[in-house]
């Protein structure tokens, strides 16, 4: 196994007040109901950002508490690295706004679109920075505002997704002769570009601008093929998890605690049982939160440190699915 290069060093999130439950669809006029979403999803309730709330606000509540449980100050970040699939504007990134906010003078800040893989892609980037010199302290953060970009009159997709930001500061390793060295143990990540019009927003970039959009086919919302994402995702998801445990040679009986992308409860359950961790080990939010895309993973890995699941010395495995299609996971010991 390799000597970590980065840790861990603090967690936190940024969640919106308000909650939809799978109740208030029917005043919506959204025809659905409960035991459907519930069976078919484990989704109970999301949050949803209100008109104040962008995907910078929640990114710099989550950032804010992930900064003092580091105990890092905005002006010792070296990099911001934010993850969106929902920028609050197309240029700049939003990761820049997120360092005026903070106040983050010396950071460079730019975003990743991994989409929900994208925290773990986003860890990923920072912790080779921190390997190559470039930065010792680093901001990673996912945030989403989801409800901006689906579509309300199709039940298939509005009833799965959620708002909210998760972020965690990386730092450098201090080298160490421990048995257990707490860091990021192994990292795997992959994509796979020609599945792409399963799952992605047809408008709204430059191939066909708002400006040239058909309206009222709300072509510039998120359009997903369910079933197909399904079979993909649990196979990636179940593959994620095989590479990342070879890579930091350890096995599903190694793992205290797994977070997979919280997008659906048969998903979280396939992915468990392929990796051999038992549910008692698995993280689950998704009845709580639905899917907040990339900011999923983060959120409930700082829920999960909140709550004692993860103590010092835990072994954690992250793995997460998303639109490209992206996949990836990676080990981290707290
Ligand atoms: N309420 C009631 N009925 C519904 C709803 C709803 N909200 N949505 C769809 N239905 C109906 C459909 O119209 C269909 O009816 P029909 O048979 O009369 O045509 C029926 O339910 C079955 O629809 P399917 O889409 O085949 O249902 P399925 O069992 O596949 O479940 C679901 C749909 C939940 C979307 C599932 O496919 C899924 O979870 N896919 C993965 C989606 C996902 O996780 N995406 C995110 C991963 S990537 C990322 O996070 C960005």
């Amino acid at each position: 196994m390799k000597q970590p290069t980065a840790y861990v060093a603090g967690t936190g999130r940024g969640i919106p007040a308000k909650i939809l439950t799978n109740h208030d669809f029917a005043a919506l006029g959204v025809e659905t109901d409960d035991e459907w979403i519930v069976s078919r999803t484990g989704i109970r309730e999301r949050h949803i950002a209100s008109a104040a709330e962008s995907t910078c606000s929640m990114a710099a509540v989550a950032a804010r508490q992930a900064m003092a449980r580091a105990n890092v100050a905005a002006g010792e970040l070296d990099v911001i690295v934010l993850s969106t699939a929902t920028p609050d504007r197309l240029l700049p990134a939003t990761a820049v706004d997120l360092q005026a906010e903070l106040g983050a003078s010396r950071a460079a800040a730019f975003d990743i679109g991994a989409a929900c893989a994208g925290f773990i892609f986003a860890t990923s980037v920072a912790e080779g920075l921190i390997a190559t010199g470039v930065g010792e302290t680093i901001l990673v953060v996912g945030s989403e505002r989801m409800s901006s970009i689906i579509d309300w009159t199709d039940r298939s997709t509005c009833v799965l997704f959620g708002d909210g930001a998760g972020a965690a500061v990386l730092k450098r390793s201090i080298r160490s002769h421990a048995l257990r060295p707490k860091g990021v143990l192994a990292t795997y990540m992959r994509s796979d570009g020609t599945l792409a019009d399963l799952l992605y927003r047809p408008a709204g970039g430059t191939t066909i601008p708002f400006s040239q959009a058909v309206l009222d086919d709300r072509s510039y919302l998120v359009k997903m093929a369910g079933r197909e994402v399904f079979k993909h995702a649990v196979r990636s998801m179940s593959d994620a998890t095989d590479r990342a445990l070879d890579a930091a040679k350890l096995t599903g009986a190694d793992i205290d605690l797994l977070i997979p992308h919280q997008a659906n409860m048969r998903i979280i359950e396939a992915t468990a049982k392929h990796a051999n961790v038992s549910m008692d080990k698995v993280y689950v939010n998704v009845d709580r939160y639905g899917n907040t895309s990339s900011a999923s993973v983060a959120i409930a890995m700082d829920e999960a440190i909140e709550r004692g699941q993860i103590k010092d010395g835990s072994t954690v495995m992250l793995v997460a699915f998303g639109a490209g299609f992206t996949w990836a996971s990676m080990i981290v010991r707290f």
